[in-house]
Order: C-alpha cells, then structure tokens, then sequence
C-alpha cells in the first residue's frame, strides 16, 4: 500500500524556462526584502502536491510555512470560499453582523473552553496583528506596561511584533525606535541549554522560568509593571523547539502569582498541527490569551485572539479592523477547522510515524543531532561533529531536495521544520523521507 504512493517528477531542473521569465519579472518588480528560498514558481496546488509552471510536481513538506492545513486547495474549503464570494465580499465586522464570523468565534471559543474556561474572540487579518492586538488587550486590562519575550521568538513583521523577536537581527536593524519596556529571556532549549553550565538543565528541572523570579525580578524590573509574557508553547521559526513542560507550568505559575497575562503565541502551531486543535491542549498548560492565523483558513488571511471573557474587557472602539473578519476568510476557516476536527487523531498517528522513520535515519546519518516536536510539528536540528550548528549544509539540504521534488524550509540556525499539510498519509511521509535520505547520502558528512 505504501509502495503505490505518488512520487515527485522534476522532468526539467527547476527553474524551468518559464519559471526562469517569471522570477525575471519579478525580480524587477517586487520588494527586495522577500526571502524567496528557491525558485519555485507556482502553478497549482492539490492536497500536498505543488505543480510549477514547466510540469514538475513536489512533495510539499512545509506547507507554505505550516498555513496550507488541510492541503492545497481542499474542495470543500474552495466550496465554501465560492459560496461566501457569491453572497458577499465585504461588510466590515467591527460595525455588522454575520453569521460566518459568529459561527467562527463560536467554534474557537468552544475549543479552548475545557482549559480557558469562557472567552471572546478578535478576528485579525494575520498573525503579526494578533500579536500587536495582544499587546494592547494586555496593556489596557492590566494597565501594565512591561512585555516579557523569549531569545528565539518570533511573532511577526509588524512593528510592535519586531520588538518581541528575537530570532534574526535582519528582522529589527534599523528599524527603530521599537517598543519600550521589551525584555527577552532565555527560552527553554533542552538541546542547547542557556544554563547548561549549572548543570541544571533537562527535562524535569528546567530553570529558565525560575531565573525570572530568582533574578530578573529582584533586579531589573517589577513583576507588578509586567503586563504580560509572550510565548510560543513550541517555539517556531526560532528552530521548532519543544520546550520543557516544567517551562510552561512555571510561566503560568508566575503569571498567576503576579497578576501577568500569559499569552500563547499559536500562530504556527495552533489548528491542529500538534495532534490537538492547539498546542495548550497537547502540553497542559492553559494561557489567558491565545493567538492563532496561518492554518486556520488553509491559506486565507485571517487570525484571531482569543482571551479569557475576564481578560477582554477593552470596551467598544478600542480596537477594530476593516478587513478582520472578512466573510470570505471566515468561510473558509469554518471549513478548515471541520476538516481538522476530524482529522485530529490522524495527525498524532502520522506524527508518530514520521518521527519513527527519521529516527531510523538518524542511525545512518549522524548529522542529525536532534529530533524533537509533537503531531506534525517537528524540527530536526543538524550539527557537525564538534556539536555547532551545521548552517550551510542545511541550506545546501534545502536546495538539494527541492531539486529532488521535495519542498523543505529551515528555521533556527541549522533546523530543518517538517510541517506539511495535515492531511498527509504515512504513505507520503515515507516517500518524502526517501528523498531526504538520498539528500544526506549526496552531501555526506560535514
Ligand atoms: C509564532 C508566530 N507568530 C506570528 C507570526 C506572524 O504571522 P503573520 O506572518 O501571519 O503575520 C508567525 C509567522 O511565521 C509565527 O510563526
């Protein structure tokens, strides 16, 4: 059965000639700040097949950074955004009524319920607007100014989101001033521990929430000027790092005992990309705000904050958004979370697999120094023999399998993220995996 699985066809090297003229044409016309890993050009898309403009096909293992959940244009998501289209295009939720848009609130309130209790929602267009919007919720309920983030963060592109990162400086560098009153901590790496020196660091005993109350509350700052703590429960384009449970519990611990938001960062790792429609569901631990975009629409832009119906208590005209909410986009992530839904046990099953089988090829390829993550979310970090990042293989990794039909995308200094559609078979996992197996036999040992 797994034999019979479809294989990726690269008939001509990519770029093909009509790739070729496309980048061309790009290339005189678009930002020079887009990072345009290979040069793929898009044709179309179908479950977790991409086809580019000269007739190859690949197998797509990143999912056009982990949003095309359910497959490249699932049918019944397309259905619903043509039905939303045809009815309307626009009304602006933060003055009207819809039923799409309640519908949406609905369902991710209901979520969340059994760990956050009641909630509310705020439909965003992005992620990086969920964060930005997060910062005000917390800001104006706890009339706190301070933000505690993580070295390794990332939460997006706007202005207020750049300060709260810390995962490349070509992100920040000269864009300042940024945020005031931002503070990074170390965030929980059981591979590369911040506090590995004091020999405290594993699992179980993870200090690094402790040192906040240890040493940056007595002398730095105020735990009652915090307004909050922002996280990603599995840090993201930082390396797809899981960290220690012990992390998490200790944060909402603080949290509580200092009256701080805890505020989870699921952009990339909510709607069921970690077995669970989120990853605070999968570790135990419960935020009093929670961000979710990316995968929630199947490409579609829309995010969403949800808080605690105690946390969100801004009162009309405080916050609003033109396009937040759109219908079409709420179509579209009412369609995608029903098909998550069912899928839920699936992805834990298939996440377990893909595990097993780069397990197996961790024994052939010792380049692979950790494998780490939960559900379809899992990072496997590459080092050389003397344990640094191996960084310019991993590129070189990228490059290889792309032109083996095989789309990959790295994150942290030498991680390869494997986040493909969630509607992937163990059939596919295996066939991706092959071709990664051809890849590190090619490059060799570093
Ligand atoms: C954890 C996290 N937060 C926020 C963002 C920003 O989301 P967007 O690109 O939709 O603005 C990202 C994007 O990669 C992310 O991974």
């Amino acid at each position: 059965m797994l034999n019979t699985v479809k294989k990726p066809e690269i008939k001509i090297p990519p770029p093909g000639p009509k790739a070729k003229a496309m980048i061309e044409r790009d290339h005189a016309v678009t930002s020079p700040s887009y990072i345009k890993e290979y040069p793929l050009v898009v044709e179309r898309g179908e479950g977790v097949w991409i086809y580019d403009v000269d007739g190859n096909s690949y197998l797509d293992f990143m999912a056009g950074i982990a949003v095309a959940s359910t497959g490249h244009s699932h049918p019944k998501v397309v259905k619903a955004i043509q039905d939303a289209a045809a009815k309307f295009l626009h009304i602006c939720g933060t003055d009207f009524y819809y039923e799409s848009m309640v519908t949406l609130c609905e369902k991710l309130s209901k979520s969340v319920a059994p760990y956050m209790g009641q909630s509310k929602v705020f439909l965003t267009n992005s992620g990086t607007e969920a964060v930005d919007g997060a910062i005000k919720l917390a800001r104006h309920h706890t009339r706190r100014s301070k933000i505690i983030s993580f070295k390794g963060a990332f939460h997006g592109r706007t202005l207020a989101a750049i300060t709260l990162n810390s995962s490349k400086v070509t992100q920040k560098a000269h864009f300042g001033p940024l945020l005031p009153e931002v503070y990074h901590l170390p965030y929980s790496y059981p591979f590369r521990c911040a506090y590995k020196n004091e020999k405290t660091w594993c699992e179980s005993n993870c200090v690094c929430a402790n040192k906040i109350e240890q040493d940056w509350f007595p002398s730095h700052f105020a735990p009652e000027e915090v307004a909050a703590i922002f996280v990603e429960p599995i840090q993201g384009e930082g390396g797809y790092i899981m960290p220690a449970l012990k992390f998490l519990k200790d944060l909402r611990a603080i949290c509580d005992k200092h009256g701080i938001m805890l505020v989870f960062d699921e952009v990339q790792s909510g709607i069921g990309r970690t077995g669970d429609m989120f990853a605070a569901e999968t570790l135990g631990v419960a935020p009093d705000i929670l961000l979710t975009a990316k995968g929630i629409a199947s490409g579609m832009p829309i995010g969403a904050i949800v808080a605690k119906t105690s946390v969100m208590t801004w009162g009309r005209g405080t916050h609003g958004s033109t396009y937040g909410g759109n219908p079409v986009c709420c179509a579209a992530a009412n369609a995608t979370i029903e098909i998550i839904e069912g899928q839920l046990p699936t992805i834990k099953k298939t996440g377990l697999y893909f595990k097993e089988q780069l397990k197996i090829l961790q024994k052939k390829h010792p380049v692979i120094a950790d494998i780490r993550g939960v559900g379809l979310m899992i990072g496997v970090e590459f080092t050389l023999k003397d344990g640094t990042p191996a960084q310019d293989y991993v590129g070189k990794l990228e490059q290889l399998a792309f032109r083996k039909g095989l789309l990959l995308l790295s994150c942290g200094k030498s991680t390869i993220r494997f986040a493909p559609p969630l509607v992937i078979t163990e059939g596919e996992v295996k066939v991706g995996l092959e071709i990664l197996d051809q890849c590190l036999t090619e490059l060799g040992t570093p």
